[in-house]
């Protein structure tokens, strides 16, 4: 009778391999582990070894330190690169401190001294396959986690987001237009990404278009493609991205932004399901399924005419809302978990969290840049860091505003007003450097200076004009 595996794992679920010189040894030493009840094979040297690795997958692999040919410190170092999964054990008459430590270094999970009895070996393995079997519940709990609280590249546990989960899920398998509407950084364009991968057409294409970025004319001709000689340097045909898209999934970003002129064309496509090259005749069918975007308030645009009207009911069939990520802080840490993962990958480098007090300022931060804003400032923080955990200082959050961490005192403020006080703040922190600024912020350049000109706030020349005049 053996205790071992009691954790669950059947023994002979467990495969050793035995790797000797000698005869007498690895057949000692694999009736042991068969009485154990392990799936026990033995291999003579060091290059039977390496084909066996090759050859399958092994949980336990006990290396004779001393053989002829390759000896065990080299096959332990090939065994890494094509197995890091398994547990290694290396086996020496001639213990010194120094080959053991070597074999540390290598990656062995310990080493056991030339003779060794039949209970010590027992207890070994035993300990190995426990400790496996606790890695494989922790990575079958992350994914269970990520089931649970995932959407595609999307993590979150708050019950609004879950709804916008589910309701991209029902909206993905139709193939209506949908309209993601959120602040900068929420998550629009990953939520588009998702549903596309969620919907019939995922084996389709996802192309994206920002509408911002271009001048009517332009957009115009990268929406529809053009004929050759529609214009001046039109020397050739070009695809749109409707025809790009075909068959797949067209995501048009910022759709709050197009002039008057456009917003008929894309209405025209959305009715007809046809459209026209710039310059061109013939007509075109549209295989797309539009998924459009925008941070601006579009009932407010066609309230008061800038947008039309049957264009935004066209648009909005399925609308789908990611809330800001201020008004679901129970995500924060999910999140930082979620990055910190990433990171970990990216930057090949060992972060195991954040400090108590990182977390604090971190989930009592107001994210006006929203979920790409706390990505940045983790991205900053894990460079910054100089252990394992990242710190308070490491994230270069703004200092908290006295005035708004004390209770609140007189009315509450509109949450225009806690965004511009917020963007001032961080705005003097960065000393006035806006491309910083922007960064900290998670928006880009363009919609940082567009809110200083909204709110009056200066620029750096006009606040260096302004202290030399004191
Ligand atoms: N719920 C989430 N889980 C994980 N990552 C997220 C989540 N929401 C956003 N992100 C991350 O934030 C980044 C910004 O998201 P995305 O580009 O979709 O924002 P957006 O709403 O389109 O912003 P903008 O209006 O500025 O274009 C993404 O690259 C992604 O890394
Ligand atoms: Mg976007």
């Amino acid at each position: 009778m053996n205790g071992a595996g009691t954790a669950g794992t059947m023994n002979d679920a467990v495969h050793v391999l035995v790797v000797d010189d000698e005869e007498i040894v690895r057949e000692s030493l694999s009736g042991w582990l068969r009485k154990d009840g392990y799936t026990v094979q033995t291999a003579p040297d060091g290059r039977a070894a390496v084909e066996a690795l090759q050859r399958a997958r092994w949980s336990v692999v006990l290396l004779d330190l001393k053989m002829p040919g390759m000896d065990g410190l080299q096959v332990l170092e090939e065994a890494r690169r094509l197995r890091p999964e398994a547990a290694y054990v290396l086996m020496t008459a001639y213990a010194t401190v120094d080959t053991a430590v070597a074999a540390m270094k290598l990656g062995a999970f310990d080493y056991l001294v030339k003779p060794f009895d039949p209970e010590e070996l027992s207890v070994l393995v035993q300990r190995i396959v426990a400790q496996q079997e606790l890695l494989q519940e922790n990575a079958s709990l992350r994914q269970a986690l990520k089931r649970e609280y995932g959407f595609h590249d999307l993590v979150s546990k708050s019950p609004a987001m879950q709804r916008v989960f589910d309701l991209a899920r029902v909206a993905a398998r139709s193939a209506s237009t949908i309209l993601v509407l959120g602040e900068s950084g929420s998550g629009k364009e990953v939520l588009a990404r998702a549903v596309h991968a969620e919907s019939p057409r995922a084996g389709g294409p996802f192309v994206a278009i920002s509408c911002a970025a271009l001048t009517e004319t332009l957009l115009e001709s990268e929406l529809f493609g053009h004929e050759k000689g529609a214009f001046t340097g039109a020397v050739a045909r070009r695809k749109g991205k409707f025809e790009a898209a075909a068959g797949g999934t067209l995501f048009l970003d910022e759709v709050g932004d197009i002039s008057p002129k456009l917003q008929l064309d894309l209405l025209r496509v959305l009715e007809e399901r046809r459209f026209q090259r710039v310059g061109g005749t013939e007509s075109l069918a549209a295989d797309v399924r539009v998924i459009a975007a925008t941070n601006r308030d579009l009932a407010k645009a066609v309230a008061d005419g800038s947008f039309r009207e049957d264009l935004f009911y066209r648009l909005n069939v399925i609308a789908v809302t990611l809330p800001p990520l201020r008004e679901r802080p129970e995500d924060i840490p999910l999140l930082v978990q979620h990055f910190l993962d990433r990171l970990t990958k990216d930057l090949a480098r060992r972060l195991d969290g954040v400090s108590p007090e990182a977390m604090a300022a971190l989930v009592a931060h107001g994210w006006p840049g929203n979920v790409r804003e706390l990505r940045n400032v983790l991205e900053r923080g894990a460079v910054v860091a100089k252990g394992n955990v990242i710190q308070l200082a490491d994230l270069g959050l703004p200092a908290p505003d006295p005035a708004r961490a004390a209770p609140p005192s007189g009315d509450p403020l509109p949450l225009e007003e806690v965004e511009r006080r917020h963007v001032a703040d961080v705005l003097s922190w960065a000393g006035g450097n806006v491309t910083h600024a922007a960064r900290v912020l998670g928006i880009d350049r363009m919609t940082l200076y567009n809110k200083m000109k909204r709110w009056g706030l200066q620029r750096p020349e006009q606040e260096v004009a302004a202290h030399a005049r004191r």
